[in-house]
């Protein structure tokens, strides 16, 4: 059997830190508000010239080194993202052309911040259907760039990076047999669209628009439809909650993930926070947090890694696999 193996990771963050200080400075805020309400201590945003296809190249070329994989073997590139450089072409031929690969297909994905999960369900299902074999997938994002920097329940939540992972199909046999990506459960319901949307785009008014956000619904929505979608991922495999050895989730806001962890009774040393230091970077967050806890050495080959995620739509889902 097929399996899809992430050979390596990779992220990237903007040079420029903002801290609540900071924004305080411009809104009706302060850093304890911040820090209670959401464990942010800072972001990281975007310089005025660097896209999101820049981050995005930085992510996916940190991910190919890791995996010692040259960027001629990719045949497929997925960039989930909400921040796309331009409304087309894909961002994702933008880092096409930038890693010199003039081969295979690269399109966006747009899930907002369930994007990255989304995109493995589909990199997935596109590997074991034999369409790809070497796969870059990455969650880019610019989310600085749609925020109302006068709105301070919106403005201090969010942050700017790249995540990237390489993924290769395997045969599924010998000591590799349980390696890869085990299940995906993806879902949506677009009846929540007023609780979280960008009030903008090409189609409805012709400029960009601002995020606007009901934050309690998307917290009380949060907190129970992550857990179900691991559930659902853990009565797929046949496993219980203490079979996780890494939970690693999209990065809102701390209380979300630890209204989580205590669901699934999985002790705080074995979820890994990053919220702390880049905000919520939508897509981009799960692979920025996962490539912290491979970099650092938490996660080793072996472990049982579990993703959720999410966002606006409303759009959930979560991904299992061993790395
Ligand atoms: N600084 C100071 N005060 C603020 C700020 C701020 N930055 N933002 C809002 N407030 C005020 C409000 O105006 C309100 O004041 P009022 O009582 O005088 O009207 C008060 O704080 C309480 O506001 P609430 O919205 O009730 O605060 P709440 O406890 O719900 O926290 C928050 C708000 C942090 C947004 C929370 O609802 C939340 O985390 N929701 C989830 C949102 C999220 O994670 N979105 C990310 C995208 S979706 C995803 O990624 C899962």
């Amino acid at each position: 059997m097929i399996r899809s193996v992430i050979k390596g990771c990779g992220s990237y963050l903007p040079e420029r830190i903002v801290t609540n200080d900071q924004l305080a400075e411009r809104v009706d805020t302060s850093d304890e508000w911040i820090q209670q309400r959401t464990g942010i201590k800072h972001r990281y945003v975007a310089g005025e010239n660097e896209l999101t296809s820049d981050l995005a190249t930085k992510a996916a070329k940190a991910a190919l080194e890791h995996a010692g994989i040259d960027a001629v073997a990719v045949d497929l590139i997925v960039c989930a993202t909400a921040t796309p450089d331009e409304t087309f072409p894909a961002t994702a031929t933008v880092v096409q052309k930038n890693l010199g690969i003039f081969r295979g297909a690269a399109f966006d994905l747009q899930a907002v911040c369930s994007g990255f999960v989304y995109g493995l369900s589909v990199v997935d299902s596109m590997i074991r259907a034999g369409q790809a074999k070497t796969v870059l997938l990455i969650g880019a994002e610019t989310f600085s760039r749609i925020l109302d920097w006068e709105d301070r329940s919106t403005c201090v939540l969010f942050g700017d990076g790249a995540g990237a992972v390489v993924l290769q199909a395997e045969e599924g046999c010998g000591e590799n047999q349980d390696r890869g990506i085990l299940n995906t459960h993806i879902y949506s319901d677009g009846r929540y669209h007023d609780a979280l949307y960008v009030d903008g785009g090409p189609s409805s008014t012709g400029v960009a628009g601002f995020l606007r956000m009901e934050g309690k619904e998307v917290f009380r929505q949060a907190v129970s439809r992550m857990p179900e979608s691991i559930d659902a991922a853990l009565e797929k495999s046949g496993l219980v909650a203490e079979d996780i050895d890494w939970l690693v989730p999209h990065q809102a806001n701390i209380r979300i993930i630890e209204a989580m962890g205590k669901k699934l009774r999985l002790p705080k040393e074995r979820v890994v926070i990053t919220v702390d230091k880049h905000a919520n970077t939508s897509a981009a967050s799960i692979p920025l947090a996962l490539t912290e806890a491979v970099y650092d050495g938490r996660i080793k080959q072996g472990d049982m890694i579990m993703m959720t995620a999410m966002g606006g739509g409303f759009t959930w889902g979560s991904a299992l696999l061993r790395w």
